[in-house]
């Protein structure tokens, strides 16, 4: 595990002086949303999972994960299909409080109908201008619907017009969607029982000091025999080994 750890310190140089990843989060909506930790975690699992399978992003929001993701495969000449999905819902400071708050927060004049279709079209633009070349397959889904179609092998027309049969292995999945416990699960059980032996799964805003559900399922995936945790920067990446 040691040297999994220095290679992932020493990725973090290099990204440091990789101008690309300098200047995507000027590029596209949601630069918050990428923990600086994820980059090096991202560009590991790339380099190293297996060559077969599909890459899986749930949440794209504006397309910061999206097109890192694509720009680390390109990097690392992997040309595994890449699948996501995101519902495009706008989450509230107070959504716990009150459920039919209509318009985003601080903003009476601005709705949350007309946030989940610039977000969507900030996304599309976002991944035409930038991996116009390596598009992914992208669904406007909730997971579980997504999985859901992934599990029966549905073929479906993507947001960029392409007819894909979904379905099949998985060597990299971030989970970056829904926060919720339940939807952690979700998510985590359905990569599970798709991802392949040495493939990795990286689940966002899973730090310990963090309120989320996505943090408060690593204890469980700790203790479940087919996966063994890479690292911790501070959030969680798991490799599934065979059991
Ligand atoms: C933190 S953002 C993703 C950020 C993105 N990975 C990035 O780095 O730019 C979370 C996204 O998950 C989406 N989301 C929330 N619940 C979801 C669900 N159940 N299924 C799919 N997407 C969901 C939200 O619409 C939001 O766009």
């Amino acid at each position: 595990m040691l040297h999994k750890l220095l290679s992932i310190i020493k990725l973090k140089k290099q990204i440091n002086s990789d101008n690309f990843i300098k200047r995507i989060r000027s590029l596209v909506i949601g630069e918050g949303m990428l923990q600086d930790g994820n980059i090096p975690l991202i560009e590991f699992a790339i380099k190293n999972m297996p060559n077969y399978g599909s890459v899986i992003e749930i949440g794209s929001y504006g397309g910061l994960s999206t097109n890192l993701i694509i720009y680390l495969m390109q990097k690392h000449k992997k040309n595994n299909p890449v699948f996501n999905c995101d519902a495009w819902i706008y989450e509230g400071f107070d959504d716990q409080i009150n459920k039919n708050i209509l318009h985003i927060d601080g903003r009476e004049d601005v709705l949350r109908e007309d946030y989940s279709i610039y977000m969507k079209n900030a996304f599309i633009n976002a991944t035409k201008f930038l991996s116009l070349n390596n598009l992914p397959h992208s669904f406007h889904l909730k997971s579980d619907v997504f999985f859901s179609k992934w599990n029966k092998q549905e073929t479906e027309t993507d947001l960029f017009g392409s007819e894909i049969k979904l379905g099949g292995e998985i060597n990299f999945a971030y989970i970056d969607g829904g926060h919720s416990y339940d939807v952690v699960l979700n998510d985590f059980e359905n990569v599970a029982n798709h991802l392949v032996i040495d493939g990795y799964m990286l689940i966002d805003d899973s730090a310990p000091h963090l309120n989320f559900g996505s943090a408060k399922i690593i204890g469980k995936i700790k203790k479940d025999n087919r996966f063994v945790l890479v690292a911790k920067k501070p959030n969680h990446m798991f490799i599934k080994k065979k059991h």
